[in-house]
């Protein structure tokens, strides 16, 4: 059923029902999903002005995976809130369901993440308040949403360089030979819009939603000329707005099959602007990639046609194509896969490497906001917390310490010097500097396992500066596994799923450390005999954590490079 609570709301929150009419609906009676952009889009802007209190335009929408079709007849449930504001932009998340009337049964359609960009009045850039989180889910929201915003501003760099360094096999499937392959030239499209006032705000400024719904219209007809029948949009990329439209813009848009895999085929759209004066140049509006199935009346995906590219640029992009789909397997398992449903190990490569980090800071904050957390032991203002949920046993040592948080976070970010209070690290090596904020550790572990063996750890590290004022520091730890270091057997290969810490500033040049630490079976006996108050282990191994934090930070200026701030909000922390 339709959530129809009425408890207390957040004030950017956005509903919109809308009953599917014929003429939102293609041929085969389904939700077209152009039209389906259109809504979620406006929504999202109206939730975006909400907030800015002033006319907002859409400069990014974040990959989208449609898990239903909507029938004529249902209703769409659209529900859009601001998650985060940082300066002139802000992220909206806008979760979309179907109803049907007659049976009451509701379906998640798909969840999104709109960036909106608030207009100055004059020339100038707006600053936005800050929006405060009224629930845990919406802290959660808050806190994840530095780490999303992180990974769109990398975007377009990161499936660049992906595709430079890509070794992805041709995947053309040879076994109908040549004959059974398309021209991608017969899928090619090209059509103009004229961008009039109903198109458009207030301001002239054309919708984003209206231009996705006109990017979908001419994808679905390239999709159409390879299966020859009607194809359903299944994934957007993560695109860019990248300069406005107007009313009077005139907007070419072209689209062609780039390739086509088993059961999916992938098709570029770009959209370029024009106004009618004479000598004025095209502007490039955006560029997208759809992901469309063929469906059967069982919703089973059938079998596409191969695709042969032109040459050129053709060539480039089926190639290109083949190296999308892998980045997009990569980045949907990583992250779209509850916590509890990745394995613990996540094979690390460079083309998974930006959703492994974002998965391991997300799933640190994810832990941090739970609001039920219960105090099992405190020694010395030394306290040790747990939480039950989901299966998983997790605990957290809080402790404030005489340093700077910056100080804290820059000690111990650096694994290869935990051994130095941490009995349980028996050595620590740093095998990969993955970049600034990431690298790989060799852990292995004073601890045994079952078999009597030491256990070793491959641990991403990944850490991030405040995104802004009364953020904390924050740095995870999760497994990965790497062919360089496969299990070794004088060791017993150990797990971590979720790790690390969090470090807020306090007055006083103090700063609150938390270390968390979501249970793995090698952990059992150590934390539950700690919970159970039958050592205090964990006090004394805090313990050295302070007098380490405390005998380093006079060294730490000459020890240890600046860091370059994250892409802050305020520019400073
Ligand atoms: N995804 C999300 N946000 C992005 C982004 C992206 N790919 N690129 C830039 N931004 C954000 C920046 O982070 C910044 O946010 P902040 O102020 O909160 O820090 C904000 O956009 C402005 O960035 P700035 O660097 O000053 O400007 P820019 O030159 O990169 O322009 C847009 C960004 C979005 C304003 C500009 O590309 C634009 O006008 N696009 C068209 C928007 C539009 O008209 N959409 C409707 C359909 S055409
Ligand atoms: P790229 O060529 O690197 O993929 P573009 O932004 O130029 O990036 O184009 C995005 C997509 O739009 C292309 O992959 C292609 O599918 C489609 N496209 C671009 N130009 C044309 C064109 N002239 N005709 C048909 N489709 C096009």
């Amino acid at each position: 059923m339709a959530d129809c609570s009425e408890g207390p709301r957040n004030p950017t929150e956005v509903r919109m029902s809308q009953m599917v009419l014929p003429y939102h609906a293609n041929h085969c009676g389904q939700l077209s999903s152009g039209q389906l952009l259109k809504w979620i889009d406006t929504a999202a802007c109206l939730s975006a002005e909400r907030h800015a209190g002033c006319s907002c335009v859409t400069a990014s929408m974040d990959d989208i995976y449609f898990e239903h079709t909507i029938s004529v007849g249902q209703v769409v449930n659209l529900k859009a809130k601001v998650n985060r504001a940082f300066n002139s932009s802000m992220e909206v998340g806008i979760q979309v369901t179907s109803e049907d009337l007659y049976t009451g049964n509701e379906w998640k359609v798909c969840h999104a993440y709109a960036t909106f960009v608030a207009q100055a009045q004059g020339s100038g850039k707006v600053k936005l308040s800050p929006l405060t989180p009224l629930t845990e889910d919406e802290e959660l929201e808050h806190s994840i949403a530095a780490e999303r915003r992180r990974m769109r501003l990398v975007h377009t760099d990161t499936i660049k360089e992906l595709l430079t360094k890509s070794t992805v096999q041709d995947e053309r499937r040879h076994e109908d030979g040549e004959n059974g392959e398309v021209l991608a030239e017969k899928t090619r499209v090209e059509s103009v819009e004229l961008v009039l006032p109903p198109h458009a705000n207030h301001q002239g400024n054309t919708f984003g939603g209206q231009i996705m719904a006109w990017m979908e219209n001419v994808a679905t007809i390239a999709a159409s000329r390879l299966c020859h029948t009607h194809p359903t949009l299944k994934t957007i990329e993560m695109f860019h707005f990248r300069g406005p439209s107007q009313v009077g813009d005139r907007l070419i848009l072209k689209a062609i099959v780039n390739n086509s895999f088993k059961d999916s085929m992938e098709v570029g759209v770009c959209v370029e602007a024009f106004c009618h004066e004479v000598g004025v140049l095209r502007r490039h509006v955006n560029s997208a990639f759809m992901t469309f199935m063929v469906l059967d009346e069982n919703n089973h995906p059938c079998v596409l046609p191969q695709i042969k590219p032109g040459p050129g640029d053709g060539e480039r992009r089926y190639r290109e194509a083949n190296a999308r789909r892998k980045i997009r397997l990569d980045r949907k398992y990583v992250i779209s896969c509850k916590q509890s449903e990745v394995p613990l190990s996540v094979p690390w490569n460079p083309t998974n490497q930006v959703y492994l980090s974002y998965n391991n800071v997300s799933a640190l904050k994810m832990l941090v906001s739970k609001a039920n957390w219960a105090l099992a032991s405190e020694i010395n203002k030394v306290r040790l917390s747990t939480i039950e949920e989901d299966n998983f046993l997790s605990f957290k040592v809080e402790m404030t310490v005489s340093i700077e948080a910056r100080q804290a976070f820059l000690l111990l970010s650096d694994l290869s010097q935990r051994h130095k209070w941490d009995k349980h690290y028996h050595t620590c090596e740093l095998v990969q500097q993955v970049d600034e904020d990431d690298a790989i550790y060799h852990v292995i572990s004073t601890l045994r396992g079952a078999e009597k063996r030491q256990q070793d750890f491959i641990i991403l590290a990944s850490r991030r500066q405040p995104c802004d004022i009364g953020d904390p520091f924050v740095v995870a730890f999760r497994s990965v596994s790497l062919p360089t270091h496969p299990a070794h057997p004088d060791y017993a290969r150990g797990e971590t799923l979720c790790a690390g810490y969090c470090i807020w500033s306090e007055e006083g040049h103090r700063a609150k450390v938390s270390y968390y630490n979501q249970f793995t079976p090698g952990f059992v006996s150590y934390i539950t005999t700690n919970i159970a108050g039958l050592s205090s282990d964990f006090y004394t191994t805090f313990q050295a954590c302070e007098q380490f934090l405390n005998e380093n930070k006079k060294d730490l200026a000459a020890d240890i490079k600046p860091l370059r701030l994250q892409d802050t909000a305020e520019g400073s922390v």
